[in-house]
């Protein structure tokens, strides 16, 4: 028995020191120590033995069991080891590539959509996008942006106020429109700037063409030697950028409390030849006249500057000019939508038109 002990080894031995993977390591384990295997079974019948017998193939068998045991670990310590630099060598990740893409749910509404095309456009010319605040005290609604006291803007019939908002130009409104940013800004940077101020705004209408609330995008740039032609080539681009590359501008003289001179532009319109469409029929969009109104504009009044004089802004040397466009404006032009309330609706055979 001993003998056999001792062949049994021998032979286990040789057959783990050869073998290959973990994989074989382990068929060599259930061979050699496994329920069935004749080792375990030897030391299961020692019980049976003769009684003098019994102490030393106990042993004997024993001491192999634990010895293969021992060679066994150690070969599977050496596999796993192996195994794992092999598998690392092998796995060549490069965390430089895109995860998988995630899977598009949904899009931006026509009117987020819109309000980032402007966005790039603008950015593409140098502007910053900023932000401001939409409770605005009529200081910076009014007063400073040159508004008379009798302007129509102020009445409480035409503007959402703000209960308890304090006395004079330290009361509250729901802006009105952004241009109050362009007194913040200026308060707070000194030239030259080039900025776009996206926001939503206020006023008390309502129909097809008007709602409560809408959205604009304000724009100014002040540095010296800034002229009207500025302002025109400035949105000439913006108009290509929108509505086509063939597009021209009209400016009309216009009046706004804060810019000198005003003006309201025009974009030639981009569906029809001056005012006709094809097969002589009057244009719908621009009603026949071939021109698109899209925004105010003009250059910044110096007397803006003269009330911003204290941070860093000359009225003898500097000149800017601002605009303020609706966005919902340029998207219904540019999408055809014939009701502005159609925004609002949450209505997705309306939404998914546009993703
Ligand atoms: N704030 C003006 C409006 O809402 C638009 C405007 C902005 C005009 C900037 C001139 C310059 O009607």
């Amino acid at each position: 028995m001993i003998e056999r002990v001792a062949e049994i080894q021998k032979q286990a031995e040789a057959e783990i020191s050869t073998a290959a993977t973990s994989v074989a390591l382990e068929q060599l384990r259930v061979k050699y120590l496994g329920r069935k295997a004749e080792l375990p079974q030897l030391l299961r019948d020692v019980a049976e033995l003769p009684a003098e017998q019994r102490g030393a193939v106990g042993r004997s068998a024993n001491e192999a069991r634990q010895t293969l045991e021992a060679l066994i670990e150690a070969a599977a310590a050496r596999f796993e080891a192996e195994e794992l630099t092999a598998a690392l060598a092998d796995d060549n990740v490069d965390v430089t590539l895109p995860g998988s893409p995630v899977e598009a749910h949904g899009h931006h509404h026509l009117l987020s959509a819109t309000r980032r095309e402007i966005e790039d456009v603008f950015c593409g010319l140098g502007y910053s996008v900023v932000e401001g605040p939409e409770v605005e005290t009529v200081h910076y609604n009014f007063d400073a942006l040159n508004h008379g006291p009798a302007h129509p803007a102020r009445a409480r019939s035409d503007s959402f106020y703000i209960e308890g908002g304090g006395d004079g130009s330290e009361q509250t409104l729901l802006r009105t429109h952004t241009s109050p940013m362009q007194i913040r800004i200026m308060e707070q940077t000194p030239p030259p700037i080039a900025l776009i101020v996206p926001g939503r705004v206020f006023r008390r209408d309502s129909d097809a063409t008007h709602t409560p609330q809408f959205h604009q995008i304000e724009g100014l740039l002040v540095d010296e030697g800034v002229t009207l032609a500025d302002l025109k080539g400035t949105l000439l681009a913006f108009a290509r950028a929108i509505f086509g590359a063939d597009r021209e501008l009209r400016l009309r003289p216009h009046f706004f409390p804060f810019t000198e001179p005003s003006v309201e532009v025009d974009v030639s319109c981009f569906v029809c030849e001056q005012g006709t469409v094809a097969g002589g029929n009057r244009c719908s969009l621009c009603k026949g006249t071939g021109w698109l109104e899209v925004l105010g504009s003009g250059m910044v009044d110096p007397s803006v500057f003269a009330a911003v004089s204290e941070h860093g802004y000359d009225p003898e040397s500097h000149q800017g000019f601002a605009f303020g466009l609706g966005i919902e404006r340029i998207a219904m032009l540019k999408h055809g939508v014939p009701d502005l309330r159609f925004f609002y609706e949450n209505d997705l055979r309306f939404l998914r038109q546009f993703g």
